[in-house]
């Protein structure tokens, strides 16, 4: 069965020093899977999801739609049956099981005023990388008809019906643009949305939505046209492989100067990402079945990215790959424009030996919402600096996902706890990290 037991315990003690070399197997994307799940509440005809994924956020909306009346079943390894017919109106009180969890629960606001005319608004968990409002999506829903009633801190929404509207948003959010496509798909009339989030992810959502019967086109310009309907039938998909994780392997063989296979890696999501890869010195063979990436023998050297939203480079593929920019020669850096604090884990990594210093100023040239505003969101790394052990508390799943590259990439043991975040986007990891030859002292 699907369930967050990926990473089963909080603390692991790794020696490093290893390179990591093996195969390793892509399954559906932990930022896809949870979105077409929720999709599948906008009919009452069953779904059929393929290439699921064993990620908390799978596990949470899945309890999502059960406690809604609706059911979810792994009818074989990696497929998920979901049937809302019977789903009734959110309750505040079942909400409130899911405070804090995940990011994933106020995207069910569209599905349920679509549906039932009313949905209470979620108090949102996920990552620690910033404030992470959700002002976006109460404006976008608000646009589209919603009223917004909040009632000593209990935040409502309610409709006489969704209506199509012209939307810009200020930042093309990811999130913003899946709340305005799930709302606007059974809206009566057009949605236009400007600047929209333009994802990989996001088509894999419009794609699902588009079996359903959905009218949705994606213009050159970042606007994505919805035009209602009045019914969606069920879907069956494949979610498309997860290029975080494809990218988090890449670096970690070209830290470790190791060489993984990343089976299901597709060339087509990762474009900015292998570009990057190549000029620090990483190389990679493409494949129908995958990507095989490598440090070249001539070692890594240093580069400046800036993080920004797709066809950039991700602020998700950030983090791992700073951990291979401590391995390159020269001064490397690193503009993050996505969130305002994403470089917290940092302090961590000059604990284990690596010389990184970061800036409140933009160092780049991507126009930038946090320059002018006292963030830390400019990173200078100086390399190549050998890595040692140390004793690190993992503080959200990218940061820690990348401690574990590191702690494989240094001198003698660390340990790592708090390592139950990294399931909320990396399946398997403990027999991924065997196969790969990491050495793992323990784990609880
Ligand atoms: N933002 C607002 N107001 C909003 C929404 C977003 O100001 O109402 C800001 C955010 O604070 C942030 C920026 O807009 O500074 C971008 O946020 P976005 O909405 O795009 O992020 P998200 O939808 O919450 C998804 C992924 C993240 C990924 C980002 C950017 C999921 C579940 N999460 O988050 O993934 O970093 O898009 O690509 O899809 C991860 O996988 O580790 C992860 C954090």
């Amino acid at each position: 069965m699907i369930a967050a037991t990926a990473v089963s315990t909080g603390r692991m003690i790794l020696r490093g020093g290893r390179p990591l070399s093996g195969e390793v197997t892509l399954r559906g994307a932990k930022n896809s899977l949870p979105k077409i799940m929720v999709a599948a509440l906008l009919t009452g005809e069953r779904c059929t999801l393929r290439n699921v994924a064993g990620v908390a956020d799978v596990a949470i909306v899945s309890d999502l739609i059960r406690s809604l009346g609706g059911e979810v079943a792994e009818v074989e390894p990696g497929v998920l049956s979901i049937c809302a017919a019977n789903v009734r109106p959110m309750e505040r009180a079942v909400l409130k099981t899911f405070s804090g969890k995940s990011r994933i629960p106020i995207l069910a606001c569209g599905p349920m005023l679509a549906r039932f005319r009313e949905s209470p608004v979620p108090s949102l968990g996920g990552c620690r990388i910033g404030t992470r409002p959700v002002d976006f999506h109460i404006r976008a829903l608000q646009d589209l008809g919603a009223t917004l009633h909040d009632e000593s801190g209990n935040a409502h929404l309610t409709c006489e019906r969704l209506y199509g509207n012209k939307i810009h948003l200020d930042y093309p959010s990811v999130g913003a643009t899946e709340q305005v496509i799930l709302a606007a798909v059974l809206a009566q009339g057009k949605t236009e949305l400007a600047n929209a989030a333009t994802e990989p992810e996001i088509m894999d959502l419009i794609m699902a939505l588009q079996k359903m019967g959905a009218i949705i086109s994606v213009d050159v310009d970042r606007v994505i046209t919805i035009e209602g309907v009045p019914e969606l039938h069920g879907y069956d998909h494949a979610a498309v492989p997860d290029r975080l994780e494809a990218a988090s392997w890449a670096s970690a063989a070209a830290a470790t100067g190791g060489r993984i296979f990343v089976r299901n890696a597709r060339q087509v999501d990762m474009m900015t990402f292998l570009n990057q890869f190549r000029k620090i010195g990483g190389d990679f063979a493409v494949t129908s079945d995958g990507i095989a990436f490598w440090r070249r023998e001539a070692g890594l050297h240093s580069t400046v990215i800036e993080t920004d939203v797709h066809p950039g480079f991700m602020t998700d593929w950030q983090q791992p790959f700073v951990i291979a920019l401590t391995q390159a020669s020269g001064v490397s850096i690193v503009h993050e424009t996505v969130y305002e604090e994403r470089f917290g884990y940092v302090e961590a990594l000059n604990r284990m030996g690596a010389q990184i210093q970061i800036y409140r100023e933009c160092l780049g040239r991507v126009p930038c919402r946090f320059g002018q505003r006292n963030y830390q969101h400019s990173a200078v790394i100086v390399g190549p600096t050998p890595l040692h052990g140390a004793e690190i508390n993992i503080p959200d799943l990218r940061a820690g996902f990348s401690y574990v590259i590191a702690a494989l990439t240094a001198e003698g043991e660390s340990t790592l706890t708090n390592t139950n975040l990294i399931q909320r986007g990396y399946e398997n990891l403990i027999p991924k990290l065997h196969a790969l030859g990491a050495e793992i002292v323990s784990t609880e």
